[in-house]
């Protein structure tokens, strides 16, 4: 009856994208407590739970509709798509939304020591990946034959176990491979984070927070990137100075009280402000700048 009227979004346990995801809900406004090794978050001010499981996991659980709402990355939502029309399926989950955060690649990797030159050099060779769906067509796209090893984890290892000779995995910062002394030679894939949700109607209820966490979250997004911006100028130098600002609309002018010809001029800067558009600013006549950050932005 509860699960009826409170949404349920489902979100990676432990990985590259725990954090930002609570940090996301965190931002739109949800306030929840969470216990150790609890499995399930309670929204305290929204009707909103926050279910934390393998992100492997999200997609069934959200095109079976145990779960809304999803946060998964593209990796996980490709490779499920690709595994359902293997079997002569379809994928049921809608993706609503890429988000800004979790970006990585799914990459080959080969052992410090292997020989690479090419993408032939993959020939008749063994690949560990917990991707082998999107590996699969990969190689296939490629006229490339080679064994596929499906496992579930701890991939970086198995060319040292002997297992396979070489990898397939997701590739952030690097440092996994370094440790496990592989380097990557080819990008099999992009991934970020993006939201998916059930392909079942919600009761109007439902949706219409569905509707508002949606724009909470493009506010976000847009927030993350955006300053306000305030300077004073010589109303002969505005002109310059409007296409010196990083992705404005129309910024405010004001006149300055006893100022003669200066102005002061107020903008959202959709971009982030780098200190070398500040010294041109002041270059082209503007004074007294002062960046401020954008704590919350409703379009
Ligand atoms: C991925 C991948 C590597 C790690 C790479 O794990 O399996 O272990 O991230 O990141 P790095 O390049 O910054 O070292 P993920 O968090 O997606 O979890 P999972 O693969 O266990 O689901
Ligand atoms: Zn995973």
């Amino acid at each position: 009856m509860e699960r009826q009227q409170r949404l349920r979004i489902a979100i990676q346990k432990s990985g590259r994208l725990t954090d930002h995801s609570l940090d996301l809900l965190a931002r739109c406004g949800l306030k929840y407590s969470r216990g150790k090794d609890q499995l399930m978050c309670y929204g305290e001010n929204m009707p909103l739970d926050v279910l934390f499981v393998r992100d492997d996991d999200i997609p069934d659980l959200v095109q079976e509709d145990v779960c809304d709402l999803g946060l998964v990355g593209l990796n996980v939502i490709e490779e499920k798509r690709l595994a359902m029309a293997a079997r002569g399926g379809q994928a049921r989950f809608e993706m609503i939304q890429r988000l800004d955060f979790g970006r990585c690649r799914l990459s080959i990797a080969v052992p410090d020591e292997f020989v690479y030159d090419g993408l032939r050099s993959l020939a008749a060779r063994r690949i560990a990946t917990t991707y082998p769906n999107v590996l699969a067509r990969f190689l296939r796209e490629n006229s490339i034959e080679a064994e596929i090893v499906t496992l579930s984890g701890a991939v970086e290892i198995a060319p040292r176990l002997g297992r396979a000779d070489l990898i397939c995995d997701l590739v952030s910062t690097g440092s996994t491979l370094t440790a496990n002394h592989l380097r990557e030679v080819a990008t099999v894939l992009q991934s970020e984070a993006a939201l998916i949700r059930t392909p079942v109607a919600l009761p109007d209820e439902k949706a219409d927070w569905v509707r508002r966490l949606l724009l909470r979250i493009d506010g976000v997004q847009q927030v993350r990137e955006s300053k306000y911006i305030m300077l004073h100028a010589p109303r002969s130098a505005l002109g310059r100075i409007k296409q010196l600002l990083p992705g404005s609309e129309s910024p405010t002018v004001i006149p300055l009280d006893g100022g003669g010809d200066k102005v002061a001029v107020h903008a959202v800067c959709r971009e982030n402000v780098f200190w070398e558009t500040l010294e041109s600013l002041k270059a082209a006549g503007a004074s007294a700048l002062l960046v401020l950050p954008v704590e919350k932005m409703l379009p």
